[in-house]
């Protein structure tokens, strides 16, 4: 594109010094002065230079000339620049000064008429419509007039040529200007896409910053519900059995309650290390969930004297491992505020499975809280109240959830849920 219109501009600086060559020979041929038609040659071309040099520094720094087709006004707004502003007006000069040395080599012979072409061309790039016609039909007649009143007759031919003549100048100076308007959409174009790219990769890059960070904050929620649910409650525990063993006198159960005292803290160790390793709960080690959830409820029961009753209903084999870590942590942290809250004297837990979905229910006979109360409670995890939110939280995150009925005095029921293809992916 670039390289076309360089072409179509040198092409027009060489026919034009080709037209006036040949008008300067046929004239002194036919017997014009030579001193005075090289004189005045020189000085039209001098002055076609000029404004070509002029142009040439003024596209250079940012201004509009003449003998530029594509001089950066036009490259800017798109537009043949008009006559009005500051260097469309140094162009308008420029032109009527060649037309004014134009009409003088005319005057001397009118073998020069043909150098109009040239004048078509430019009056084609530089000026609009409304002042290239006019000015074209101007030139037009001058062509027409000089040779008839040289020779003195008026050939058809003498009008239709040169008006086909201006008429095609005209005609491409405009596609010249498309072409120049054409390849300025083009850059913006491939600039605005370049702008678009560098956006669309900015914000991807901003997107997966986000994800990093997401990504991070569930892991952080993760490892804070597994230290309330697991390192928190087995300390809790310890700080109860400890208490009891205070104050009990029997040296026997003083025993029983160091035993408890010691496992509790070693099966804390153990979790300890499983949360630092971020692996499974040590229950599951290699265990279906409905053993690792009676194995709790044994360890329970040995701890509290409060006894239990597992229901299974179902397959609930081979689930996925993110549920199965779900329920059991439900399960722990529901005996957790049973042992901390319910004073009960019984706990069943049933586990059954659907076609789609896993649901674990924990029911104890206690004393029973208002659980709207709990949940308007403000949310500070060293204030308590933080076990039964966490725990909708995990269950929420595997697309489950966890419902509570109760009431003071009416007992406790949790009823959690998983739907089965969740954590398939994880
Ligand atoms: N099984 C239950 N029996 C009686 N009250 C309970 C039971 N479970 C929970 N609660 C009440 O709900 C509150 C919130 O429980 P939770 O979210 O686990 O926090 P935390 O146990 O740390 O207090 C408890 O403080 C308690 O008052
Ligand atoms: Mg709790």
């Amino acid at each position: 594109m670039d390289s076309a219109l360089r072409f179509l501009t040198g092409f027009q600086h060489l026919l034009l010094v080709a037209l006036t060559s040949i008008g300067l020979v046929r004239a002194v041929t036919l017997g014009a002065s030579p001193a005075s038609a090289v004189a005045l040659t020189v000085a039209f071309l001098g002055w076609y230079v000029l404004g070509v040099v002029f142009s040439r520094r003024r596209r250079v720094h940012g201004g509009a000339g003449p003998g530029a087709p594509a001089s950066r006004e036009t490259e800017r707004t798109g537009r043949v620049p008009g006559a009005t502003s500051g260097a469309g007006s140094a162009v308008l000069v420029w032109l009527l000064g060649l037309t004014a040395l134009w009409l003088v080599l005319v005057a001397l012979s009118a073998e020069f008429v043909w150098v109009a072409f040239s004048l078509w061309l430019l009056a084609g790039h530089f000026l609009p419509w409304r002042w290239s016609v006019p000015y074209a039909l101007a030139v037009l007649a001058v062509v027409v007039v000089a040779p008839w009143h040289a020779l003195g007759v008026l050939t058809v031919a003498g009008v239709i040529g040169p008006a086909i003549g201006a008429l095609f100048a005209l005609i491409v100076s405009w596609g010249q200007v498309q072409l120049v308007r054409y390849g300025v959409e083009r850059e913006r174009l491939i600039a605005s896409l370049v702008e678009a790219q560098a956006e669309a990769e900015s914000l991807h890059a901003q997107l997966a910053a986000t994800q990093r960070e997401a990504g991070a904050l569930g892991e952080r929620a993760r490892l804070s519900r597994d230290i309330h649910d697991t390192l928190a409650q087995g300390f809790s525990s310890i700080v109860l059995l400890a208490r009891s063993a205070e104050e009990v006198t029997d040296r026997t159960r003083q025993r029983e309650l160091l035993r408890h005292i010691q496992s509790t803290a070693s099966e804390n160790l153990h979790e300890a290390r499983r949360v630092v390793a971020s692996l499974a709960p040590r229950q599951l080690d290699g265990a279906t969930l409905p053993t690792s959830l009676r194995r709790l409820l044994d360890s329970f029961t040995d701890q509290t004297g409060i006894p239990t009753d597992l229901r299974l209903d179902g397959q609930l084999d081979a689930l996925p491992t993110a549920l199965e870590v779900a329920l059991v942590r439900t399960l722990q942290g529901a005996l957790a505020n049973v042992r901390r809250h319910a004073h009960a004297t019984r706990v069943v837990v049933s586990l059954s499975e659907t076609t789609d979905s896993v649901r674990l229910d924990v029911v104890d006979d206690g004393i029973g809280f208002d659980p709207r109360a709990v949940d308007s409670r403000p949310h500070a995890p060293e204030a308590g109240g933080y076990g039964l939110s966490s725990t909708r939280a995990r269950l929420r995150e595997l697309g489950g959830g966890l419902d509570v009925e109760s009431a003071p005095g009416e007992g406790t029921a949790l009823t959690a849920h998983v739907p089965l293809r969740a954590g398939v992916a994880g």
